[in-house]
């Protein structure tokens, strides 16, 4: 059975948190490959910003996503203005063999953990339009300066449900 984690991470907390999942998935015995999203240009803040709230699809250098070597796929991203980044636009609209694969979604922020509700529908919604199955069991993460203060606590509970969508 196979994983794949896609990622996007402007300033390494995702990425943080993207690792973090490979390395419990794969003490568990899951095969898993890290796959981050790389931006033709990494966005200014501001860009970034204006991108996130209009969900606008920004380039990006990868040009082969194909899901259809995964069992299941964890996807994560920063939040921007509430929302997903605009690089899971992206993704999504690159990735292929899509149709009913299932999807476990997690997300990083700097706000406290209830505020990521739009964000995950956003995510939920855009995969879903795309064939995508999704997870209820959504991963949220609070981050400062770099490091999580809040949602570890959860970190585990999320590898399970994503094992036992695996398994189902
Ligand atoms: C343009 C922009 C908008 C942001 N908006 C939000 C937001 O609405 N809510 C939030 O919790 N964090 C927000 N953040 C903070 C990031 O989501 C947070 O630092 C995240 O963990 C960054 O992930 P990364 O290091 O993987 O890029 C924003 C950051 C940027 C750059």
């Amino acid at each position: 059975m196979k994983i794949g984690i896609v990622y996007y991470s402007r300033t390494g907390n995702t990425k943080q948190t993207a690792k973090i999942l490979e390395e419990k998935l794969k003490e568990k015995k899951a095969e898993v490959d890290l796959i981050e999203i790389e931006p033709v240009k990494r966005p200014g803040f501001f860009t970034a910003g204006k991108a996130g709230t209009k969900q606008l699809e920004l380039p990006i250098k990868n040009t082969d996503f194909n899901m259809g070597k995964y069992d299941i796929i964890v996807v994560g991203s920063p939040t921007w203005n509430g929302r997903p980044s605009s690089f899971m636009k992206s993704f999504i609209n690159k990735a292929s063999n899509v149709q009913g694969k299932k999807f476990a979604l997690f997300g990083t922020g700097m706000s406290p953990l209830h505020a990521r509700e739009q964000f995950k529908e956003i995510m939920k919604n855009n995969l879903e339009k795309a064939g995508a199955k999704t997870s209820d069991n959504f991963l949220a993460l609070q981050f400062r300066r770099g490091k999580p203060v809040d949602g570890e606590q959860n970190i585990d509970n999320f590898v399970n449900t994503v094992l036992k969508i695996k398994n189902e």
